[in-house]
């Protein structure tokens, strides 16, 4: 099967056989992971690959909503993506050594927060999407975990991090057991795709007959009266601010005396 075919029947899967992934592969991975593009080549993402049981079995008890995570334990392979602010703080050291003539000594991180975060978010969920892709190509299943981005303090403490990395998205690796391919489905997508312009009218009509089409899909599936909106929504409205902001706030602002103070 052609990568085209393999990513159409991509599903994510959540529930891993004992197969273990060859050390080749996970060799293969590193490399193309290195090799992902990054904005001006600056290179802020980190990429932590974790296949020891302890570690994983922390990770997914520092999740509150843990249903959504219970993969972790199970797969072969757990990749944690960061924004890696720290690398170029390090570079700043560096470049402010060599630049004695430069005043303004502050950290770069400090003076453009959402700059220098959105760069280095955009880089992590980057190199996850081409571990996924990779690992599809490469015949292993595979599922994004987000969830486990949540307890940004929390993982600080797991991986003993130095201040400005965030923790954005994990990725699981493995091969599917039985239960995981047998509930492996594809889920209700909606357009996202326009050419030369943004409908604005097109993007309306969308997101309405999405929201008849997916409800249909999840009552006929499974019995559940949900749809787009609600899931969306919902998923909205039950952030707490536990979550990424403040987490970031406390990471970005190098203000780790008071996290603990967060939970
Ligand atoms: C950034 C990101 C975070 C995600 N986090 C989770 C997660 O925490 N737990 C989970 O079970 N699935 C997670 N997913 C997987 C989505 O739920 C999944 O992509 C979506 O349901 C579509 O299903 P499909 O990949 O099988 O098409 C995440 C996906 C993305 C892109």
């Amino acid at each position: 099967m052609n990568f085209i075919n393999q990513k159409l029947n991509r599903v994510s899967v959540r529930s891993f056989s004992d197969k273990k992934i060859s050390q080749k592969d996970i060799d293969q991975l590193k490399k193309i992971i290195n090799a992902s593009d990054t904005c001006f080549n600056g290179q802020q993402f980190s990429a932590i690959f974790v296949n020891d049981k302890e570690t994983k079995r922390k990770i997914y008890e520092s999740v509150k909503e843990r249903n959504s995570a219970k993969h972790v334990l199970e797969c072969d392979t757990f990749v944690f993506f960061f924004a890696d602010f720290n690398r170029i703080n390090i570079a700043n050291d560096i470049y402010l050594k060599n630049h004695k003539s430069i005043v303004d000594k502050k950290l770069l991180a400090r003076t453009e927060i959402i700059d220098s975060l959105l760069y280095s978010v955009m880089d992590a969920t980057i190199a996850a999407q081409v571990t996924v892709d990779a690992a599809t190509s490469l015949g292993i299943d595979s599922c994004f975990t987000g969830s486990t981005s949540r307890n940004a303090v929390g993982i600080k403490k797991i991986f003993n991090l130095p201040d400005y990395l965030i923790p954005v998205v994990g990725v699981a690796l493995g091969y599917a057991s039985q239960e995981g391919r047998d509930k492996s489905e594809f889920e209700p997508k909606i357009n996202k795709i326009y050419d030369n312009c943004y409908p604005q009218d097109q993007v309306k009509k969308e997101v309405e007959d999405f929201e008849i089409s997916s409800n249909k899909y999840y009552l006929e599936k499974h019995n559940l009266d949900i749809s787009y909106s609600k899931r969306t929504i919902e998923y909205y409205r039950h952030l707490s601010d536990d979550m990424f902001t403040k987490n970031i706030k406390i990471i970005w602002d190098n203000n780790w005396m008071s996290s603990d103070k967060s939970k």
